[in-house]
């Protein structure tokens, strides 16, 4: 058994593997095709036996927020071993060198999502956190209150910047937020508006973003009709209520108004109730290990 960084020319049994733990790409996806050079700020590790990968790992270079600091934190993902070579330790052998290496690199943490917490305990990630969707009536948004001194306007692909200095500034006052910059996120402009998709922006007088957000809609404009809001972040009390007021004027086309939030979200601190439903289906508890904590605890 080889333990080895992959390289592209992996690339077709890493997506053996990938499918095999889980499942193919949902039908509509675009066709995965093989990298000429290793994707920025990605390095995956795996086991080969007689050629043939049999487990792997991602650590994905990312920094997050904690304490109004930014951490460099390496993301794990894509762990996947073969059927037939689980329960055979093979896991933290692979896991050694890619931590080792993201230690080398400056990461101070990891973080990952777990399908089972029970698979990285006794390697020493804890649970810290969870990304859910919520579901909420769009109509109860109509008791929202009126926002003061702000108005909402579409983004255009000038406002990235200022999406994106709105997003730091709301996660900076967070604890584990990813701080969507490195290499992964250096993306040009263009590309980046078009995949966050429709934007409504919330400015304030003097004409600056004081929050956004990012949605968009499924089903029919019958009882199926849902308005999916994947960010909904605001640095004032009055950001959130225009937001609100915004995707509340969709209620007559989609009644359900699904959002991507964690823990005490500040979004709802403007609702007029309680009433936000966790979907079952689409929470997922979030895990952090410590790999330095000197260097943690001193940035
Ligand atoms: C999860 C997976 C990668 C573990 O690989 P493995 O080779 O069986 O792992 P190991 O034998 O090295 O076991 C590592 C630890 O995980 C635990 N573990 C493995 N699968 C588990 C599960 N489903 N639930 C809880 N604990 C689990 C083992 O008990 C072991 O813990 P221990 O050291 O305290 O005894 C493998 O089972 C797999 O590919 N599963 C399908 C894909 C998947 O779930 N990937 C994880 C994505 S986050």
């Amino acid at each position: 058994m080889e333990i080895r960084e992959l390289t592209p020319d992996d690339w077709e049994g890493e997506a053996a593997l990938a499918e095999e733990a889980f499942g193919a790409a949902p039908a509509g996806s675009p066709p995965r095709t093989r990298p000429a050079e290793p994707p920025p700020g990605r390095h995956g590790w795996g086991a080969v036996d007689g050629g043939r990968l049999v487990a792997k790992v991602v650590a994905l270079e990312q920094a997050s927020w904690w304490g109004g600091v930014e951490l460099a934190t390496c993301g794990i993902a894509s762990v996947a071993v073969a059927a037939e070579h689980r329960s055979g330790g093979l896991l933290a052998a692979v896991m050694a060198p890619l931590l080792a290496q993201a230690a080398e690199r400056g990461a101070v943490l990891s973080t990952l999502y777990p399908t089972a917490p029970g698979i990285y305990r006794s390697l020493g990630w804890e649970l810290v956190a969870a990304l859910d969707r919520v579901t909420l009536p769009t109509a109860s948004l109509s008791r929202v209150r009126p926002p003061v001194g702000v108005t909402t306007r579409r983004a255009e692909v000038g406002d990235v910047r200022a999406v994106q200095e709105l997003y730091a500034a709301w996660a900076a006052a967070q604890n584990g937020p990813l701080t969507r910059t490195g290499p992964r996120f250096d993306r040009p402009d263009a590309e980046i508006h078009a995949d966050r998709g429709a934007t409504t922006l919330a400015v304030d007088t003097a004409g600056r973003v004081v929050g956004y957000a990012s949605w968009s809609r499924h089903g029919g404009y019958g009882p199926d009709g849902v308005l999916e809001v994947h960010d909904l972040l605001a640095v004032s009390a009055d950001g959130y209520r225009a937001l609100w007021q915004v995707l509340a004027s969709s209620a007559s086309v989609a009644p359900t108004l699904a959002l991507r939030t964690s823990g005490a979200d500040p979004a709802r601190l403007l609702l007029p109730g309680v009433t936000w439903s966790p979907d079952p289906a689409a929470h997922h508890p979030y895990m952090l290990r410590v790999h330095d904590v000197a260097g943690a605890l001193t940035a």
